[in-house]
């Protein structure tokens, strides 16, 4: 979005109202339900409640497999790992990939949890909240450019900085020689490795069965899912109710403007994103991403975004240049490197960088004779496509930042409880459960 005054999520405060109420109103059964004395106390535990299919199955033995890969040592795993919210365990900004894994990857890699209820990529998407004006949105990949989970397998395989297989063929015949073979032409008939293109797809289908599929792509154990669905183990702390006030706060975080946490698409629930594009002006990562070092004698590269797409190209598209798509926050604890480039790599500095941007733009952006480079990864035909909602609302130097250091902590300790596999203190839900 880039007009803050024709954009209806920039002034939305019966939403905040809404949330703000249900801050309330959601502790009122629980409370009503303990002094029934009828609650019972399970910590509910990770569990596949569906069976997985045959499809999914032989999906999940190829996300782990490195034979499936030009260096043989290489799986869907070892960028995405299933211990670390299917996101890098390192704190690379970019994961080394290809043939002989010295190829510096696109990006910085994405959680691959929460992704089932993403849909495809339009120009002007219905925003899920229902009430902010269409915009880009949805899509796999940071700019959008794969419509499915199947069509997204595709291109880590042949990438040449990642998977490196040399083409579909090559994958199939990997594929041939793999111990789950059989699995494979039982999930998808006898015939399935037969045509080359027909595998591909089958593969690609498989590949998006397991993530659909298998719960631990979308477990909903956070601490926050405990509170929102008015769970034993779910009251917040004093530090966690600030910081959510904060998150929903129009003139603080705003952040619930982008990152959603309202019901959205097919009966989902707090994706904390609404899947839309904005550009935001993070600083350019010169040190490690390749396009981010102008080599001597040359122009320096950019990456884009959405007008980066070969489907984008052109003039005619540059209202699109330097809008990335909004991630999801659940399990943004966990990672170590943050936004499209990594350039950020910690949660707290983040959190500074949505304050500062504006008041303070020296802390982000190089000094070019004397004066600050603001927005310096994206060139200056484009800039003004950067957002202008809050907290980015393009407020002078110098001037008041939109949040205290106080409302910052509160927000980062209401952003770790977004983290999966919480575990309510035995003691805590043992006192619950006596009272
Ligand atoms: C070398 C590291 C690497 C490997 C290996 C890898 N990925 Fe990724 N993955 C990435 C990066 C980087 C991105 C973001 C790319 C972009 O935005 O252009 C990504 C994005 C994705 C996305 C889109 C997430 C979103 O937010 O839209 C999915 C889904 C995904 N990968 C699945 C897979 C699968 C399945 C495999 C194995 C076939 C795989 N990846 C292998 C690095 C990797
Ligand atoms: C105008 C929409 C918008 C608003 C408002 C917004 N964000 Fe974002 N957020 C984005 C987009 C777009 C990205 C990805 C940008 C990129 O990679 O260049 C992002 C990325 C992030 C990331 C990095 C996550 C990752 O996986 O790398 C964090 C953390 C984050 N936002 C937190 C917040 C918080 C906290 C707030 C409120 C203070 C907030 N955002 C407000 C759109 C928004």
């Amino acid at each position: 979005m880039q007009d803050n005054q024709s954009n209806p999520r920039a002034r939305l405060p019966l939403w905040a109202a809404h949330e703000r109420l249900a801050l309330w109103t959601t502790r009122l059964p629980l409370l009503a339900a303990v002094l029934l004395g009828g609650v019972a106390c399970t910590v509910q535990a990770l569990e596949q409640v569906e069976p997985l299919s045959l499809k999914a199955l032989v999906g999940k033995r190829m996300f782990f497999d490195p034979a499936l890969s030009g260096s043989g040592k290489m799986s869907c795993a070892t960028c995405h790992d299933p211990n670390n919210a299917y996101a890098p365990a390192n704190g690379l900004a970019l994961q080394m990939g290809g043939a002989r894994l010295d190829q510096s990857g696109p990006r910085a890699v994405p959680s691959l949890r929460y992704k089932d209820n993403t849909p495809p990529y339009a120009d002007l998407a219905d925003n899920p909240d229902g009430v902010s004006a269409p915009g880009p949105g949805g899509g796999f990949m940071q700019d959008g450019r794969a419509d499915t989970l199947a069509a997204q397998a595709k291109l880590p395989l042949l990438s040449f900085n990642e998977m490196a297989n040399k083409s579909a063929a090559d994958v199939v015949a990997k594929m041939k020689r793999a111990d789950y073979r059989e699995q494979f032409l039982q999930a998808f008939g006898a015939a399935a490795l037969d045509d080359t293109k027909l595998a591909f797809d089958y593969a690609a289908e498989a590949l998006q069965a397991f993530q659909k599929e298998d719960i631990s792509f979308h477990p909903f154990t956070s601490k926050y899912d405990l509170y929102n669905s008015n769970k034993i183990g779910g009251d917040l702390t004093p530090a966690e109710a600030r910081g959510l006030r904060v998150f929903l706060d129009p003139n603080k975080g705003n952040c619930f403007a982008c990152h959603y946490s309202g019901a959205g698409l097919n009966g989902s629930v707090a994706l904390f994103t609404d899947f839309s594009y904005a550009a935001i002006g993070v600083p350019r990562n010169t040190k490690e991403q390749p396009a981010g070092a102008a080599r001597p004698g040359h122009a320096p590269v950019y990456d884009l975004g959405i007008c980066g797409r070969d489907d984008h190209a052109g003039p005619k598209n540059k209202q699109y240049c330097g809008m990335f798509k909004t991630p999801t926050l659940r399990n943004v604890a966990t990672r170590k490197v943050f936004f499209h480039n990594g350039q950020i790599k910690s949660l707290t500095e983040a959190l500074r960088f949505y304050n500062t941007r504006d008041t303070q733009p020296a802390l982000w952006y190089p000094k070019v004779n004397r004066r600050v480079r603001k927005f310096d990864d994206l060139p200056a035909p484009y800039q003004p496509n950067i957002d202008a909602q809050a907290p980015l609302d393009g407020r002078k130097a110098g001037s008041k930042p939109p949040m205290t250091d106080e409302d910052l902590k509160d927000l980062e300790a209401f952003l770790d409880i977004l983290t999966d596999g919480y575990v309510v203190p035995a003691k805590q839900a043992a006192q619950q459960t006596a009272k």
